[in-house]
């Protein structure tokens, strides 16, 4: 078993259509423990630090207007496998295409405002979850 932490950030579209207390409540379910959990209204520059791979791409200028249009919830999940999990739970990028059961696909119709994001590896999460988290934050084992 290989206990692992990924960051999670719930959308400004979901956040406004009041989806927050839903799509927590799965990963509760699922097993997986809140270790850490915000509420944010993103700067511009928190905003380009975190999707920073991202830049130069045709899409990057929408997505940082996107994400700075009202706040999100960010969270530190762990549990077995949690990257590897939590990205199953929120399916593929693109709404349309993610299949139903999954968060992307029960509640986005969209590529852009799709709802949530999730860190797709270790190294992604160690990255992301500084921009909204200090170590102090993190709370300890419960
Ligand atoms: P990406 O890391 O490829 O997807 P994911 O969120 O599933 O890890 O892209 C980051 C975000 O950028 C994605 O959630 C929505 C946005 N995006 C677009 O708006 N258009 C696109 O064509 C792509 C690939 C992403």
């Amino acid at each position: 078993m290989a206990v692992e932490r990924t960051f999670v950030m719930i959308k400004p579209d979901a956040v406004k259509r009041g989806l927050v207390g839903e799509i927590i409540a799965r990963f509760e379910r699922k097993g997986l423990k809140i270790k850490a959990l915000k509420m944010k209204w993103l700067t511009r520059e928190e905003a380009e630090k975190l999707y920073e791979v991202h830049r130069g791409k045709p899409f990057f200028e929408e997505l940082v207007e996107f994400i700075t249009s009202g706040p999100v919830v960010a969270m530190i999940l762990e549990g077995d496998s949690a990257v590897e999990v939590v990205r199953l739970m929120i399916g593929p990028t693109d709404g349309r295409k993610a299949p139903p059961g999954t968060i992307r696909g029960d509640f986005a119709l969209d590529i852009g405002a799709n709802v949530i994001h999730a860190s797709d590896s270790k190294e992604s999460f160690e990255r992301e979850y500084k921009v909204f988290f200090s170590d102090n934050e993190i709370v300890g084992d419960y």
